[in-house]
């Protein structure tokens, strides 16, 4: 492994402390809000390709001629990363969820975005209204202290029958994660057994995060 730069130790060193235990959401939400400023640009140079990773899974699943019209929810959005992608494929209809204030006002700078929630999923206070969305994406926002299982209940709740879930993170985070190990995958496998929807994938994939890999589900909801 080559040695690493100043710039690429401050990247993984301020998302190590950002992905730490034992966080309140709000704690969460304000160390984004200290990062927000210079995110992008510690993570870029392919160190984080969460973002990438989903719009291509995206770009495979919804055809070219469908993307202008569907209604899509980018869930932890960030500063807009995936909805830029997602715009320069064709699609057009796009809302974001990010609790965040730091994050949601460069998201909004964007104007890429329509609806803006600034609010936590799954923590028992989400307004997004049911039954909306064709696609739900998430990508990077699965971690220690930030998104918990029970927020792939709203995730389900906002998506319309038939509507697409595709969630991006980082593969060891299904262990080492303790609120997901033994919990998240065993808890979509139950949901696909409870005909909540059906698995389209689930790809295991290089480079999430520097050299670490990352999984992409994809799911169809009934
Ligand atoms: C690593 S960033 C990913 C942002 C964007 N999707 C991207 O790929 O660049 C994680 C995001 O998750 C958000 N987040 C943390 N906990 C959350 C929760 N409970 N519900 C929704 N978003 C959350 C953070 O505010 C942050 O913007």
């Amino acid at each position: 492994m080559e040695k690493k730069t100043a710039e690429e130790l401050a990247a993984l060193e301020t998302t190590r402390q950002t992905f730490s235990k034992g966080l309140t959401p709000e704690q969460v939400a304000a160390k984004y809000d200290d990062w927000s400023s210079n995110y992008e640009e510690m993570l870029s140079n392919n160190r984080y390709r969460a973002p990438h990773i989903a719009v291509d899974e995206i770009a495979n699943l919804v055809p070219e001629d469908q993307r202008k019209n569907i209604r899509v929810m980018d869930v932890a959005a960030g500063t807009g990363l995936v909805g830029i992608k997602l715009r320069e494929i064709g699609f057009k209809n796009i809302d974001a969820l990010e609790p965040s204030e730091g994050m949601i006002q460069l998201l909004k700078d964007t104007g890429v975005y329509n609806l803006k929630y600034q609010e936590f999923l799954g923590h028992g206070k989400n307004t997004v209204p049911a039954d909306t969305y064709d696609l739900v994406v998430i990508a990077g926002g699965m971690g220690h202290s930030h998104i918990p299982v029970s927020g792939v209940d709203d995730l389900v709740r906002v998506a319309k029958p038939g509507g697409l879930i595709v969630i991006v993170m980082r593969l060891e985070f299904l262990t080492a994660v303790e609120e997901y190990r033994d919990k998240l995958e065993p808890y979509l496998d139950q949901l696909e057994q409870r005909g909540v929807w059906h698995k389209e994938s689930r790809k295991i994939v290089p480079n999430y995060f520097f050299e670490k890999e990352g999984i992409v589900f994809s799911y169809r909801v009934k």
